[in-house]
């Protein structure tokens, strides 16, 4: 691979970034920074954002007594901050109301209107929509949906609307996205989504409507030749993988297009995999490689929710343990792809047991150790294990994490077994000790033991590169160092648990 361009979905600015929004964010951080290091900064491209246009948009900027503009430019400003907290590499932040934005999707809406699908019909067509609409979703609903007369996600009543829209005829994509899914064109990971989106298109999928009558929807993008209506949000908001890299002529289109990997949770599947391949295919442009797909997580077993007051803050995380140790908590928590449940209390018990009596100990210990029995000065031929990137180009994180994580217990565990500050000793109580190798062979092993030690420690500290690349550093300049000291302060602090 010699370009890698990674996305997370652009988030909605109805309300303030939260922990969920952050899982995503920080996978694809961690293969953007994985990714560097393969293939060099400048190969790879990372690009998160956040979607602004829409009814649920206006509405929530409405009850701020705001204007959408500067309601989404104060929400957006609290994603762009979250993401500075929590020291996320992205190579470009986008937002649906940015001019250079809007000015591309209405030239993709013109060549849209132009196209005609794989059938030789018009892929754009106007039609009258009946049915119901759920604002919170940004979708029509069907009947059948409905729990209680209510969005079961939004346990809101529909609107019902009737009004004339353009359609999208993505019937007549079906066939050949079907196709290009189950040859592995397109992959959709986990395998258990892929079957999901496959079962849709066997259903059957009708058309979609991509635009709003004005009447309903005034805050979003003209419809460039029926000013009556504006887009559909998700028409505007799935072109930003392309309208960031400024489809259609920019140096990062040529660049980077087909995106990698399409980072997202499971809710937006349908949309990514559905709409998205069809309208790349209407324009003319390459399918993405990949979309990753991940669960949703609870908190302590509830969906984070305002009225529940379980809304945890990324912030909050920083602030408590800095950037690099929230990453690590959040990603270590369950494995990619799972649907599963965060309990707040875990983390400081996770924080001491991995990092300060895990990982930190570790450091500590061996840089101690060749300091006080070597001086300092070891002799390290420094190879590359590649610790985890097997794992890591599967998405496995949590997986990566647990290969690193096996080393520092193994290496933990030899330190107990092996006793170096005994072999360090040729003497015990003035005696030769007992058992012992006599001083040469002693010196010997205890050389050994502790170069494979700093030896490990070098490729722990290379492969958290992605996870921690402050910390990394840290470890890093330490062993490498000439004369090796242990750190003056501990790396990871023990917190005091009540
Ligand atoms: N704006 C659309 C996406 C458009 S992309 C072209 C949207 N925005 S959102 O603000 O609702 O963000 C949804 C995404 O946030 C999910 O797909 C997921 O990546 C992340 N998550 C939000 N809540 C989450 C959890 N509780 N758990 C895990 N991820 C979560 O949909």
């Amino acid at each position: 691979m010699e370009k890698f361009y990674i996305t997370t979905p652009i988030y909605y600015v109805n309300d303030k970034p939260h922990i969920g929004h952050a899982y995503t964010t920080i996978i694809a951080d961690v293969l953007a920074h994985f990714w560097r290091t393969q293939i060099g900064e400048d190969n790879v491209f990372f690009l998160t954002g956040t979607d602004e246009h829409g009814a649920k948009i206006a509405e929530a900027a409405e009850k701020n007594n705001i204007s959408p503009q500067k309601f989404t430019d104060n929400i957006s400003t609290l994603f762009k901050e979250a993401w500075h907290n929590l020291e996320i590499s992205n190579d470009y932040f986008v937002r649906t109301t940015d001019e250079n934005h809007k000015k591309i999707v209405v030239d993709i809406l013109k060549t849209l209107k132009q196209a005609k699908t794989p059938q030789g019909n018009d892929v754009l067509y106007e039609g009258e929509y009946e049915g119901l609409y759920c604002i919170g979703c940004e979708k029509f609903i069907t009947a059948s949906e409905l729990v209680d007369d209510k969005c079961p996600d939004h346990n809101k009543v529909p609107e019902k609307l009737s009004e004339k829209n353009w359609f999208f005829k993505l019937s007549d994509f079906l066939p050949s996205i079907k196709e290009k899914i189950e040859s592995g064109e397109l992959i959709i990971y986990p395998e258990g989504r892929k079957k999901e989106v496959l079962g849709l298109i066997k259903q059957g999928v009708p058309d979609i409507s991509i635009s709003r009558s004005n009447k309903s929807v005034s805050w979003g993008i003209d419809i460039p030749w029926d000013k009556d209506q504006k887009t559909y949000v998700w028409v505007d908001a799935l072109s930003n993988y392309i309208t960031a890299l400024e489809y259609p002529a920019g140096e990062n289109f040529k660049k980077f297009w087909p995106a990698d990997v399409h980072l997202m949770g499971l809710e937006i599947l349908k949309f990514h995999t559905l709409l998205w391949p069809a309208m790349l295919m209407a324009l003319g442009v390459e399918l993405p490689k990949s979309m990753y797909i991940h669960g949703f997580f609870t908190i302590d077993g509830k969906k984070m929710s305002k009225t529940l007051g379980n809304v945890i803050d990324p912030n909050e995380l920083v602030n408590q343990y800095g950037a690099e140790v929230s990453k690590y908590l959040i990603l270590s928590q369950f494995a990619f792809g799972a649907e599963s449940d965060i309990k707040i209390e875990d983390f400081p018990i996770k924080y001491n047991a991995d990092l300060v009596n895990g990982l930190g100990n570790l450091v500590n210990r061996v840089t101690n150790m060749v300091e006080q029995y070597m001086d300092g000065k070891i002799d390290v031929d420094f190879k590359d294990m590649n610790l985890g990137h097997e794992e890591l180009k599967q998405l496995h994180f949590r997986e990566a994490l647990l290969t690193i994580w096996q080393v520092i217990a193994k290496d933990n565990s030899l330190i107990d077994q092996e006793k170096p500050w005994v072999l360090a000793k040729d003497k015990v109580n003035g005696e030769a000790r007992e058992g012992g190798l006599g001083h040469e062979a002693n010196k010997e092993k205890l050389t050994k033991i502790l170069q494979e030690l700093t030896l490990d420690l070098y490729n722990i500290a290379l492969s958290l590169k992605p996870f921690m690349p402050k910390k990394s550093k840290e470890i890093l300049d330490i062993i490498t160092a000439k004369q090796i000291k242990k750190p003056s302060e501990p790396l990871f602090p023990r917190l005091q648990i009540k």
